[in-house]
Parts: structure tokens; sequence; C-alpha cells
């Protein structure tokens, strides 16, 4: 959550497209501790309260428990610890979570630790999740510099779609990645 931009753009984005009803669970186990609560204040000054739930504790943690829980989600958000190791865990329960065609967004993809995961994903997990374009949602004033990482294949934000359940196979093939 860190200060709370992405939140508050989630948040706000819900209203627009769902004014019926929205909720958005976001996790962060420092959001006291090193971020002074700054996110949930703000979400609460802009009138967020009933829909949003937080928990204060690792991703790894709060993700198996929703799980445990049974619950689903239509679209989810990995940027927190962008450690390999617990990036692959919130790309893993988070494919468990997701509703049938729900979308997981990963920022700073073009971090080692979240690439290798994506790298990942695109080579052994594809009968469960499709890359999914976000071009159409590109800034078009997108800079010079931006642009042509893109044509490099650089991407801060790389998408999925959920387009089957898991797990895959016990025995299903290994390719590397
Ligand atoms: C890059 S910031 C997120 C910024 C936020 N998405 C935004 O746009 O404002 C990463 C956040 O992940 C949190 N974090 C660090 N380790 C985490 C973990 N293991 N599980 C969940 N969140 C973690 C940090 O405290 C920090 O708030």
């Amino acid at each position: 959550m860190a200060h709370g931009a992405s939140a508050l753009t989630i948040l706000s984005t819900l209203r627009e497209i769902s004014p019926n009803g929205f909720l958005h669970t976001a996790i962060d186990p420092c959001q006291t501790t090193i971020w002074g609560g700054s996110s949930i204040q703000l979400i609460n000054d802009e009138g967020y309260a009933k829909n949003f739930r937080f928990y204060e504790d690792y991703s790894a943690i709060v993700l198996a428990n929703l799980v445990k829980e049974k619950e689903k989600f239509d679209f989810a958000y990995v940027d927190g610890s962008h450690l390999f190791e617990n990036v692959f865990m919130d790309f893993y329960y988070t494919s468990i979570l997701l509703n049938k065609d729900g979308i997981v967004l990963f920022d700073d993809c073009n971090n080692r630790h979240v690439a290798k995961v994506i790298k990942f994903i695109n080579k052994n997990y594809f009968d469960i999740l499709q890359p999914f374009n976000l071009k159409p949602f590109e800034d078009p004033q997108k800079d010079f510099q931006k642009k042509l990482g893109n044509l490099l294949g650089i991407r801060q934000l790389i998408g999925f779609r959920k387009i089957s359940e898991p797990p895959r196979q016990w025995n299903a093939k290994f390719r590397n990645f």
C-alpha cells in the first residue's frame, strides 16, 4: 500500500464502474511501522472505509488464509515485496484466488526478481494464466523513453487473465525459465 496511490486508484475506479457495491482488499505488513498508516488515513478521509478491507501482515500469510476461506476476486494487483520468493507466492495464491476471467497485474516487471516470476508463468502456467493485452489502456502521451523501452520488450506492468482453474496436473512438464 505504501502511501496509498494504487489503493486509491483502484477504489476510485471501482466507484466509477461498480457504484452499487464494491470491496477492495489490501495487504501491507509495514503500513503502520514504515508508512505511518498514511494510506489508511487517506482512504478513510476519501470516504472509502466501508469499501475497504485491510490486513497488516505478509501477503504470503494473508493470501493463504484467503484461499482457506475460499474467497474469490475479480482483480489482483501485485506490488508488495519484490523478492522473487515473495512475488512467486503472490502469483501462486493469486492464481487460485482469481475468478475465471479475473485479471492479475504485476508491477515493476523490469525488476529481475519479478521478471523471473513472469517467465515462470509464461513458460509453465500458460494453460491457467494467459497474457492480457494492456496496450488499449496505455497513455498515448507516453514519453519517448517509455516508448523506446516498450519497443525493446521492457514492460513495467504485465497482466494475465485467468483462463482455467489450477492446480496443474501433478506430472505436468517442467519448462526451464
Ligand atoms: C512499491 S510499494 C507499493 C506501492 C503501492 N502499490 C502504490 O502504488 O502506492 C511496496 C509495498 O509492499 C509492502 N510490502 C513489503 N513486503 C511485503 C510483503 N511480504 N507482503 C505484502 N506487502 C509487502 C511495503 O510495505 C510497501 O508498502
